[in-house]
């Protein structure tokens, strides 16, 4: 098999997002009025993107991540005139550093690590982009040594939760979001500074429902623009299942005793947890 992965300081990366393009972020052109949507695969990033694009009056576009492509991506980006909402699924170190010095806004969303793992799972038997495996427990020992696409879980959300308190960062929780739509969407709206009144939001609610959204991705052909995860431009390798807790049908009780361990162990310090423990 053709490698579809390569290494990009200790992380793996698609060979779709360039070396040239990952090197060359840091001189990305960036706005201050630039929104990062940003996540770890297979967290809800084309769900929070559908949202996003449904708020009336929100007055932006939505663009295919910073890291897709090669370096002619950092141009492409120029042409939008409108308020960009740019998807990535970088962690906090990789990001272009003027996201940083300019506080941009940017919205975070987070999943159970185990739904995440099952859902990445998937991805990877489906997606042409990503390599072959065999077995769930041949693909959960990868993920849990952070052997995938986008390194490890643990770290990625450990490096964005050191910036939880930053005033520019509003964090989402897929399971809250599932619970209370029209709670985390009010949350959203208001981060961007726009509002939404009720009818609105039974509408945003229906328009991106799971099968709604999947629905349409049937009917859509690829396209390149419209291109949430870096990973795939096909939106019908998106919309599986759109549940919480689907682990529990892959999960053995030793493979959920070794995953609670390292869960234990690196999130020990961290309060995101916590939340994904209540919630999830
Ligand atoms: P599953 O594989 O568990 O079904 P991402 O957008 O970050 O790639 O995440 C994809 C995951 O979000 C998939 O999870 C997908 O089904 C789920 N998802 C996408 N749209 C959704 C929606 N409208 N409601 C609930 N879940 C959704």
């Amino acid at each position: 098999q053709v490698s579809v992965l390569h290494k990009f300081r200790g992380i793996l990366f698609s060979t779709v997002s360039s070396e040239e393009l990952l090197n060359a972020l840091d001189s990305f052109d960036v706005r201050e009025d630039d929104v990062f949507l940003v996540s770890y695969p297979k967290s809800g990033t084309h769900w929070i993107a559908e949202i996003i694009e449904n708020i009336p009056n929100a007055r932006i576009t939505l663009t295919s991540p910073i890291e897709l492509g090669d370096i002619s991506k950092l141009e492409e980006l120029k042409m939008y005139s409108k308020r960009r909402v740019i998807p990535t699924h970088l962690s906090y170190d990789l990001l272009p550093v003027k996201v940083k010095q300019k506080k941009c806004k940017i919205i975070y969303i987070v999943r159970n690590p185990k739904d995440t793992a099952v859902s990445l799972f998937h991805y990877y038997r489906d997606n042409p982009n990503l390599p072959c495996v065999e077995t769930w427990a041949a693909f959960l020992e990868l993920f849990l040594k952070g052997e995938v696409v986008y390194g490890s879980w643990f770290d990625h959300v450990l490096s964005w939760e050191e910036h939880r308190n930053d005033k520019n960062i509003l964090i989402i929780f897929y399971e809250e979001l599932k619970k209370d739509f029209s709670k985390s969407l009010k949350k959203i709206a208001t981060f961007l500074g726009i509002n939404v009144n009720d009818s609105e939001i039974n509408k945003i609610a229906w328009k991106t429902s799971f099968s709604e959204m999947k629905n349409n991705s049937v009917k859509e052909n690829s396209d390149l623009n419209h291109t949430i995860c870096a990973l795939t431009s096909d939106r019908k390798l998106v919309f599986r299942k759109g549940v919480v807790g689907d682990w529990i049908n892959y999960f053995t009780s030793k493979q959920k005793r070794v995953f609670d361990e390292l869960f234990t162990e690196k999130m020990k310090h961290s309060e995101l947890a916590r939340v994904l423990e209540e919630i999830s």
